[in-house]
């Protein structure tokens, strides 16, 4: 199977030998409204845990726990979540996070602001508001098959999970962080029985179980595609300097809602060797990863370093990944303290480093997958005729 014609004709007659194709099941109700979030200035690992969910966790994850916040950050307190999530997957997936999302990596040895306690009293925590027990799961035995989960899966997933190129709005099921903590049984569980009210719905009956199988196995494939964890760029020591161009002129720049500049803007103006100042908002793990060229580490839940911050009308642009959540968090801080050029880098970071964009990146970070357009929004515009679906 060498030749790409061979096999995706191989794909082709395999949509028709496999099961039933999956009709689709209802969904059922969207997520709740965004909850408040907090802005500590003190060690995250000192405080209670409840206290450190409401400072680092629930601008996303809500204040109680049921998702969607922002950035469409997933439930943690699912039924069907808290019985297959084991105390590893919550703590891998806390401790490093989920690159190219807004999932930042928490532990203090990838340089975020958890240590190992305070990482399991979030975990117990997580446990407690999920009130449910933790079943034990029985290991899957593999029997999917590839070719017929990819079908199902263009077909019934991919539009909210996205694939190893682009990413849905949904949990990226090709993230290698995620596929080295989910085991096939979490993949399948999750699959049969949904994410109750969330979009994810259960999708047995829709789909019989060698489907399930099939689809699991899919899933399981894009971990071919996955790369060996990389050395991090040096932790920020703080001294970094503030402002670019010191000596530049200062830039125009078009405010959306007056308060989000876009990556066209700032790149124009770091081309224009303007002088402004430009602030990473999430922890400083992500800094190590990829950051805008220039940009300080000034993380959302240590906003110390805004003391040096010049009160002379330079402007200053927070980022994050979300792309609003946490850059707004610094930027509403500057604003309270009178900065009134304090705004919010609108696409945020994962658009700026797709677009190619000056960033200096830890060895072989590369540019995030783009986003998949949401499948509620209306459809893009319909591409010119004549060419033949695939390659
Ligand atoms: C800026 C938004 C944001 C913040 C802040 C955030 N998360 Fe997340 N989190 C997400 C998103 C988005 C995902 C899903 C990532 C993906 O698409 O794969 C996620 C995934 C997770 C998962 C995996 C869930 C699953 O079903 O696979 C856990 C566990 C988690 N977050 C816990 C936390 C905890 C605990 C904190 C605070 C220490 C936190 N998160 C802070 C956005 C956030
Ligand atoms: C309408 C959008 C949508 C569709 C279609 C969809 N999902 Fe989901 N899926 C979600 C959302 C949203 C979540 C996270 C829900 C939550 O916990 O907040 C999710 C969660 C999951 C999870 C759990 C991941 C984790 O870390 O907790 C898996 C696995 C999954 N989906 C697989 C699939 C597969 C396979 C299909 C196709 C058969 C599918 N999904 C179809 C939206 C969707």
């Amino acid at each position: 199977m060498k030749s790409p014609l061979l096999a995706s004709l191989v794909v082709m007659v395999a949509v028709t030998a496999c099961g039933s194709g999956g009709a689709t099941p209802s969904p059922g109700s969207g997520a709740p409204p965004p909850a408040g979030s907090g802005s500590a200035r003190v060690d995250p690992s000192k405080l209670s845990a409840k206290d450190a969910y409401l400072t680092l966790c629930a601008v996303c994850h809500a204040a109680k726990m049921e998702g969607g916040a922002a950035d469409h950050a997933p439930s943690l307190v699912s039924p069907t979540f808290a019985e297959s999530a084991t105390d590893d997957f919550l703590r891998r997936s806390i401790a490093f996070g989920r690159p190219g999302t807004s999932m930042a990596a928490y532990s203090k040895q990838l340089g975020g602001p958890l240590d190992d306690a305070a990482i399991t009293g979030l975990i117990a925590l997580i446990r407690t508001t999920g009130g449910v027990p933790l079943k034990e799961l029985a290991p899957l035995a593999p029997a999917g098959d590839v070719t017929c989960g990819a079908a199902l899966y263009q077909k019934n997933c991919q539009s909210c999970h996205g694939d190893t190129v682009a990413r849905g709005q949904a949990i990226h099921l090709a993230n290698p962080r995620f596929l080295e903590v989910a085991s096939d049984a979490f993949i399948h569980y999750a699959i049969e029985n949904g994410r109750p009210n969330t979009k994810m719905v259960a999708w047995k009956g829709a789909l019989s179980t060698q489907d399930i199988d099939d689809v699991t196995a899919y899933v399981r494939n894009f971990a071919g595609k996955a790369q060996a964890p990389q050395p991090l760029l040096p932790a920020p020591t703080g001294d970094e300097p503030l402002v670019i161009n010191p000596k530049g002129k200062t830039p125009v720049f078009k405010l959306t809602e007056d308060k989000y500049v876009s990556v066209d803007q700032v790149k124009a103006a770091l081309d224009a060797k303007q002088r402004l100042i430009i602030i990473d908002a999430r922890p400083p793990s992500e800094w190590r990863q990829v950051h805008v060229e220039g940009a300080v580490s000034i993380p959302y839940h240590d906003m110390t370093r805004l003391d040096q911050i010049p009160k002379d009308g330079t402007w200053t642009i927070a980022y994050c990944a979300c792309p609003h959540h946490l850059s707004g968090i610094v930027m509403d801080e500057l604003r309270k303290r009178g900065y009134k050029n304090a705004v919010v880098l609108d696409e945020g970071v994962n658009e700026w480093h797709r677009r190619g964009y000056p960033v200096v990146a830890a060895p072989g970070v590369k540019p995030p997958p783009k986003e998949a357009p949401d499948p509620a929004a209306p459809p893009p515009p319909v591409p010119s005729p004549g060419k033949p679906q695939g390659r």
